[in-house]
């Protein structure tokens, strides 16, 4: 009945068993957790509806888990070291005991303002400790959190609050993000002129701008806290109750609301976190990702508090006061574990050694990576100039859909090879299929990764419409989960991750829909129709390239491609902003109307020779005239 592993045969045995008898497996981890009553069946399923249930009948309450199982042993202990924008405001240090405290007590105040067990709360705030607060509140009354990335724009923000139906919004009055101030209540309100579900929003005071306070719909989270107490009792919540909605970009338009439950989520992000990163007692760990994205979630919240360990949370920027920040907060706080993605290491690395030179980084023990792939280049560099060739690195491969991470090396323990994930963990069961879903077997393949078989923290449904989710992730290969990604698997069974196979983009780490995008860029008044395509990036990874038709034949080019700019920035958020903006007369269309992507994607990679067979277009000539005008 252990919970870590700690060589690689022990990987090898667990695996094995895993995969030989899941449900004793799992049982035996669910078995480290605290239940109000233990489940009854461990697992339910099938993946043609999909319908999937793990620890059935179980009764708990994951902030039981996260908190007060720890008082006893640890209540003094540092649970949330937080550090600020800026490097001259002072840090704050929240121990287990004050942060149980300050659940409780935000539990209360959610309950004051008319919540209750199964409401959704919109959380939109930033990287404060109230953020982590506000969702472990929501968990314990029961309530259903949707964080929404405090980047996302008014619009992107209300659909997401209307999608859930949430009848409450925590909010701040701005957040600070490097020398930026964001108006993050002006955002809330904007988007609540369309929100009609939304009865109450709780402020908290942040940056101290001045903000409208609408009476009987806005509370001060300073005002309501001092009216209440800081005893809760938990909810006792069902194993497959909902914990989370957390929107992700799709194929199509509108984004998907990723439904998680409590008991399997919190087994499997407990016993990843443990095991991926080899967290040792009183070790920091930090994971940079925004608690918007699903890494935050799992990796800076759920995980390690289920574990027991000190996290730490940052406010800013890594460029912020300068591209030397990150490694000043490792040393500051003697960080051990450092979770970041390849995205900000390429863009630290260009930025040269200068900023790393002045840094001991001896604290440092492993390293890891998410969110898309890792390049080699940047791989080693992480490794040579971070981690100075002492610390392990973990290339976690997984989605907010996988709830917890699927594959990777344990730290340590497996041998890394640059750019691959290297091996399924415990109980993930990785199949690759060709186009027409035949599996291939063996090594040195290459095909769509599917999964064969449930782990604990898989996505149940996707918000208000099962349908979505048997569509997006179970209808491709009949009987398997579709990851949406590409794979190889090497000689020695090492999956390495090699991208999107569908209509989403990975920018910065950021799934995108190009739809989503297109949609966006759609309501500028004289766009009648757009194309995007993604184009390899050196630091993004993927830039997002726009192939766009006026309708109006403006001659003022520079202006109309700001005003697309600011059309996206308004309709989803500055991180869906388009690299290269193309006017063109018309798009590549097939004669049935569709639009030939691969042919945009090639004139926008610059690989104009190679276009391949355009026999098919409708039109061919707009090719030549789009060729002709690329950037
Ligand atoms: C990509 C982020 C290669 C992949 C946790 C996946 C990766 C998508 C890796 C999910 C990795 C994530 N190597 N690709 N280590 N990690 N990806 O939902 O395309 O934001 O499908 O979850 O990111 O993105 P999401």
């Amino acid at each position: 009945m252990s919970f870590r592993i700690n060589s690689f045969e022990e990987y090898q045995n667990e695996y094995t068993k895993s995969v030989e008898n899941p449900e004793q497996f799992w049982a035996d981890k669910a078995g480290h957790f605290q239940w109000r009553k233990k489940w009854d069946k461990v697992l339910e399923w099938n993946f043609e509806k999909p319908d999937v249930k793990w620890f059935i009948g179980g009764r708990l309450n994951i902030t039981e888990n996260c908190l007060d199982r720890h008082l006893a042993e640890r209540g003094d202990q540092t649970a949330i070291i937080w550090e600020p924008n800026s490097p001259n405001e002072e840090v704050r240090k929240l121990t287990y005991k004050e942060l149980h405290e300050e659940v409780c007590r935000f539990a209360n105040v959610l309950k004051n303002n008319g919540a209750k067990k199964g409401d959704r709360i919109c959380i939109y705030m930033p990287m404060v400790p109230e953020l982590a607060i506000a969702v472990l509140a929501c968990a314990r009354i029961g309530a259903i959190h949707s964080v929404v990335f405090g980047g996302f724009s008014f619009s992107s923000l209300a659909d997401r609050i209307n999608d859930a139906e949430c009848n409450l919004v925590v909010t701040a009055d701005g957040g600070y993000r490097g020398a930026k101030d964001i108006p993050l209540k002006v955002i809330v309100d904007e988007a609540l002129q369309i929100c009609p579900s939304v009865k109450k929003v709780v402020t908290l005071k942040r940056t101290g701008i001045a903000v409208n306070m609408q009476s009987g719909r806005d509370v001060w989270w300073h005002d309501e806290v001092k009216k209440a107490t800081t005893e809760f009792v938990a909810e006792e919540m069902d194993s497959e109750d909902k914990l989370f909605i957390l929107y992700t970009s799709g194929s199509t338009g509108k984004p998907k609301g990723v439904v998680h439950t409590i008991g399997g989520y919190m087994v499997y992000t407990a016993y990843t976190f443990q095991n991926v990163f080899q967290y040792k007692e009183a070790e920091v760990f930090w994971c940079t990702a925004d608690v918007g994205w699903v890494t935050g979630h799992s990796y800076l919240i759920y995980g390690p508090l289920l574990s027991g360990a000190t996290t730490l949370m940052f406010e800013g920027i890594p460029t912020f006061p300068d591209a030397g920040r990150f490694w000043s907060v490792i040393d500051k706080h003697k960080v051990n574990i450092f979770y970041t993605a390849p995205t900000a290491i390429r863009s630290l690395e260009a930025m040269g050694l200068d900023f790393v030179k002045p840094y001991k980084l001896d604290s440092l023990r492993v390293l890891g990576s998410v969110g898309e792939p890792i390049n080699e280049e940047a791989w080693h560099w992480y490794e040579e100039n971070i981690g100075k060739k002492n610390c392990p690195i973990v290339d976690t491969w997984w989605q907010t859909e996988t709830g917890g991470i699927m594959i990777s090396p344990l730290a340590g323990i497996t041998k890394t090879k640059p750019s691959f994930a290297t091996l399924p963990l415990p109980g993930i069961q990785p199949v690759l299929l060709d186009e027409k879903g035949n599996v291939l077997e063996g090594n040195n393949v290459e095909g769509r990764l599917c999964m064969k078989f449930p782990w604990p923290s898989i996505i149940r449904t996707t918000y208000g419409n099962h349908e979505r989710c048997h569509d997006a992730y179970f209808s491709q290969f009949k009987g398997y989960y579709f990851t949406g990604d590409g794979c190889k698997r090497d000689e020695n069974g090492y999956y390495r991750i090699t991208g999107r196979v569908d209509d989403v983009i990975k920018v910065s780490g950021h799934l995108l829909g190009t739809a989503e995008i297109e949609n966006a860029i759609n309501e500028h008044p004289d766009i009648v129709e757009s194309a995007v395509v993604g184009f390899q990036h050196d630091i993004k990874g993927w830039g997002i390239y726009a192939f766009v038709i006026d309708e109006h034949g403006r001659t003022d080019t520079d202006e109309l491609k700001k005003e697309i700019i600011a059309t996206v920035n308004k309709f989803m958020g500055a991180i869906a902003k388009p690299d290269k903006i193309q006017v063109v007369k018309g798009l590549p269309k097939t004669r049935s109307g569709k639009i030939m992507r691969r042919i945009l994607r090639k004139i926008a990679e610059g690989d104009v020779a190679n276009l391949g067979d355009t026999s098919t277009l409708l039109d061919p000539a707009v090719v030549d005239e789009i060729k002709l005008g690329a950037i």
